[in-house]
C-alpha cells in the first residue's frame, strides 16, 4: 500500500497553488491606469503552459521532504514578508512634502477612471496576499511568490519578444505589439519587471535577490547574442603580443553560476569543424541566458529559500539549467516541425529572422556551403528555401532532439539528489514531457 502509482500528473499535486497563480499575479501587477491593466494582464488571460511556476513550486514541494536537521538555514519569517504592509520606517500613508498622495492626485485622474488608492506607491500598500499557509503542502509563502515573480518576468519578456520578432500571435490571439501597439507593450513589459523587481525585493533575500536580478540582465544579454551573432567572428579578443584584447563582439562576461563563453581563436587558420563548434557553444550560451538562466536561477532560489545545502542548491541550479536548454532546443526543432495553429505562434520563424539555431547548425556541420547563408542570415532570395531543404536532407530535426534528450538526461540526474516523493516523480514527468511536448 505504500507504493506509489508509477504516474503522477505534476498539476495535481499543486493544483491548489497552481489555480492560485493567476489571481496573485492579477494582485501583483493592478495599476491605477486602465488601459495599462488591459495591456499588462493580456498575456496572463489566455492560458500559458506556466511551466516556470509549475517547476518552482513543484521543487520547492520536493525540497520540503529535506529533513530539517538536513537543512543549513531554517527558514524562520516565511509566514509574513510577502504580505507585509509597509517598509519600516515608512509612514502608514504614503506622502508627498506632507501631503496625503491621494490628495495630490488629480480629480481629473479619477474621472478619466484612475483608481487613487491603486496609483499610491505600491511598496506602501500589500502587493497582493498570499492564502495562508497550509502546513501539509510544503511551499513557503516565498517560494509560492517565487513561482509569480518567474511568471511575470517571463511574461515581460514575450511582450518585448513579439516586438523584437515582429510577431502576430501568440497564445492563439494577436500578439501584444498587434492588439496595443509597440509602444504599448513594451511599456507594460517595462512595468511587469518593475513589480516582479518590488516582489523580488519583498522576499527579503539578497542572495535571491541577486540571482533573481540577474535573470532580468541575462535575457537581455541572450537576446542581444542572438541579434549580434558571431558565428563568424569566434575570436572575440585578439592577441597582441602576450596581452588580449577583448573585441566589442561576442565576449559576454561571466556571471554568476553561468557557463562560460565563445573560445578564442584566430579566424584566419579556423577549420570548418572548429567554426561549427564555437558556433554550437555560442548557441547553447545564447540560449542559457535567453531561456535556461530563469529556469535555473529560480530554481536555485527557490532551494535557498528552503534552506537547503549547498550540494543541493547547486543540483537544483543544473536541473534548472538542463532543464531549460532542453526545454529552448525543443522550441527551435518546433519551429521547424509544427504549424502556426499548432503553437499558436508564427511557426518557421526562425529563418525568416535570420537565426541560427540548432536544426540548421547541424545541416551546416554537413554542408560548409551553407556558411556564407548563416552569415548573411539567410536574407537573399531562395535562403530560407535552400537552409530548410538541407535541415531536413541532414536530419537536423532529430540531432536537436538527441541533443535535447542529453540534456533532458541531464535533468533526471540531478533531480536524483533529491529525496524520492510524489513531487520529485512529477518533476521527472514533468522534465520527459519537455522533451516530448508539441507546442
Ligand atoms: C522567446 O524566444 C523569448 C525569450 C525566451 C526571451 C526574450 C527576451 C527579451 C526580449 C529581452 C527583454 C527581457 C525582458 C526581461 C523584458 P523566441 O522568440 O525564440 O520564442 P517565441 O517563438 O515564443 O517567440
Ligand atoms: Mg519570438
Ligand atoms: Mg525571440
Amino acid at each position: 500500500p505504500s507504493k506509489k502509482s508509477s504516474f503522477t500528473d505534476p498539476f495535481s499535486i499543486v493544483s491548489n497553488e497552481m489555480s492560485s497563480l493567476a489571481k496573485n499575479i492579477a494582485g501583483l501587477i493592478s495599476s491605477g491606469h486602465p488601459t495599462l491593466n488591459r495591456v499588462s494582464s493580456y498575456y496572463f488571460e489566455a492560458e500559458g503552459k506556466n511551466v516556470r511556476p509549475l517547476i518552482v513550486l513543484l521543487l520547492s514541494k520536493a525540497l520540503s521532504k529535506i529533513p530539517i536537521e538536513q537543512r543549513n538555514r531554517v527558514p524562520i519569517d516565511e509566514a509574513d514578508v510577502t504580505t507585509q504592509p509597509n517598509f519600516p520606517g515608512l509612514p502608514s500613508k504614503p506622502t508627498i512634502a506632507g501631503r496625503s498622495v491621494i490628495d495630490s492626485i488629480s480629480p481629473l485622474a479619477i474621472l478619466h477612471g484612475i483608481n487613487p488608492s491603486i496609483v499610491l506607491d505600491p511598496l506602501t500598500k500589500p502587493l497582493g496576499k498570499l492564502p495562508e499557509l497550509d502546513k501539509q503542502n510544503g511551499i513557503l509563502p516565498k517560494q509560492r511568490r517565487l513561482g509569480e515573480i518567474v511568471e511575470m518576468i517571463h511574461t515581460a519578456s514575450l511582450l518585448h519578444d513579439d516586438v523584437i520578432d515582429f510577431s502576430d500571435s501568440r497564445r492563439g490571439r494577436p500578439s501584444g505589439n498587434i492588439a496595443f501597439t509597440n509602444k504599448m507593450a513594451i511599456l507594460a513589459g517595462d512595468f511587469l519587471l518593475g513589480r516582479a523587481s518590488v516582489a523580488i525585493a519583498r522576499l527579503r533575500n539578497p542572495e535571491v535577490i541577486e540571482l533573481m536580478s540577474m535573470t532580468i540582465a541575462n535575457l537581455v544579454e541572450g537576446e542581444f547574442m542572438q541579434l549580434k551573432n558571431t558565428v563568424f567572428q569566434p575570436n572575440t579578443n585578439v592577441v597582441e603580443g602576450d596581452k588580449q584584447i577583448p573585441q566589442a563582439t561576442g565576449k559576454v562576461p561571466v556571471q554568476l553560476h553561468e557557463y562560460s563563453v565563445v573560445p578564442t581563436r584566430n579566424p584566419a587558420n579556423i577549420t570548418h569543424e572548429e567554426n561549427v563548434n564555437a558556433a554550437f557553444e555560442y548557441y547553447i550560451h545564447k540560449t542559457y541566458l535567453k531561456t535556461a538562466s530563469l529556469m535555473s536561477k529560480s530554481a536555485r532560489s527557490a532551494a535557498i529559500l528552503s534552506g537547503a545545502q549547498l550540494d543541493v542548491v547547486e543540483n537544483c541550479y543544473q536541473f534548472g539549467r538542463n532543464l531549460g536548454l532542453c526545454f529552448q532546443m525543443v522550441d527551435d526543432m518546433l519551429d521547424y516541425t509544427r504549424s502556426d495553429e499548432e503553437l499558436g505562434k508564427p511557426s518557421g520563424a526562425d529563418l525568416k529572422l535570420g537565426l541560427a539555431t540548432a536544426p540548421v547548425l547541424y545541416a551546416w556541420k554537413e554542408r560548409p556551403e551553407l556558411g556564407p547563408m548563416i552569415g548573411r542570415k539567410f536574407s537573399e532570395p531562395g535562403d530560407v528555401e535552400t537552409a530548410r531543404a538541407a535541415v531536413k536532407a541532414c536530419n537536423g530535426v532529430q540531432q536537436t532532439r538527441a541533443m535535447a534528450q542529453d540534456y533532458c538526461n541531464r535533468a533526471l540526474q540531478n533531480l536524483s539528489i533529491l529525496p524520492n516523493s510524489d513531487a520529485r516523480s512529477a518533476l521527472e514527468f514533468l522534465t520527459n514531457s519537455i522533451l516530448t511536448r508539441t507546442k
